[in-house]
């Protein structure tokens, strides 16, 4: 059977869409109708008016498609596919936290438990978090559970105390600041471009600093024709396919790689369309607490 004809004729049939992060497995791009970062993602899912969305991801995202769409069908094609750093914090753990800095705006990742948005302020993905944290207006605000990332915020802002979680993702912490200096050794013309959920001795060495999508504008946008890549590896396999001419490297030769967004295959996206499941669903008291924290996110990034 050819899977990827038989997933478009079945997207058309049942009005459905597919969307897919950067990270996901590259054959799933012949099938998604949008690929990129979290925040494009949860900005297509706000606005879709397909009956069902198929969420080639990880668990917080389809999660987060659901809270947004509470009437239509998310479905994630491996159930097991999650985020080790949302799983870093959980309700209690939140509220340790909140107690521990009380009457201070609370800021979570994108990537985190709907029950942990629930009892947030606002959340935020790795391309607007300074937008995010500067729209509160606040000298201080706590941020979870991505210590690196929060870090970054707070040098970006600089008349900002981020008061971090001490949560991160264990693919992007492993980034170190010798990796860049081994790897610059070997091509001294690479510009170095790197995600916000590395290490700050790692991110400060970095010629630019964003999100899976911002990586890829800034190659679009770019004249050098040499890349040193730190994020997942299904960033540097995009660039690879889509700039042709030009270069793209590992740090020292050695592909980041996050096993959970590799979980989805393209049979089970196959599967998924045909038989809508594995099917999201999200408690009607969370999800109407958490929605708030997600839409005033939205509101801001327009
Ligand atoms: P972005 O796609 O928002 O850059 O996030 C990366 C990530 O780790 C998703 O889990
Ligand atoms: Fe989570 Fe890190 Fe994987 Fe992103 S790369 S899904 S933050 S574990």
């Amino acid at each position: 059977m050819n899977y990827i004809t038989e997933i478009k004729n079945l997207k058309k049939e049942k009005n459905a869409v597919i969307l897919a992060h950067c990270y996901q497995n590259i054959e799933i791009d012949e099938v998604a109708d949008f690929v990129g970062d979290s925040l494009y993602l949860s900005q297509m899912a706000s606005k879709t008016d397909a009956d069902i969305i198929i969420f080639a991801g990880v668990y917080f995202m389809a999660q987060t498609a659901k809270i947004l769409n509470p009437t239509k069908k998310v479905i994630l094609p491996n159930i097991e596919a999650g985020c080790e750093m949302a799983d870093m914090i959980n309700l209690q753990q939140l509220r340790e936290f909140k107690s521990k800095h009380p009457n201070i705006p609370t800021v979570c990742y994108i990537n985190s438990t709907a029950e942990v948005k629930a009892e947030c302020d606002i959340c935020c993905t790795s391309s607007n978090a300074v937008k995010i944290v500067k729209s509160l207006n606040a000298p201080e605000v706590l941020f979870l559970p991505d210590k690196n990332l929060g870090r970054w915020v707070e040098k970006r802002l600089g008349n900002v105390k981020v008061i971090t979680y001490n949560g991160c993702c264990p693919i992007h912490d492993k980034f170190a600041p010798e990796g860049i200096k081994d790897t610059k050794y070997k091509y001294p013309n690479a510009l170095v471009l790197a995600h916000p959920e590395c290490p700050e001795n790692f991110v400060n060495l970095a010629d630019y600093v964003g999100s899976t999508t911002g990586i890829m504008n800034f190659v679009k946008n770019s004249n050098s024709k040499q890349f040193i890549i730190a994020t997942e590896k299904g960033v540097l396999d995009r660039l690879k396919r889509d700039y042709p001419n030009k270069h793209f490297y590992d740090i020292n030769n050695n592909p980041s790689i996050c096993q959970s967004m590799k979980l989805i295959t393209i049979t089970d996206v196959y599967n998924a369309l045909k038989n809508e499941t594995p099917e999201i669903a999200v408690e009607k008291e969370i999800a109407d607490k958490a929605i708030k924290c997600i839409n005033r996110m939205l509101e801001v990034s327009q």
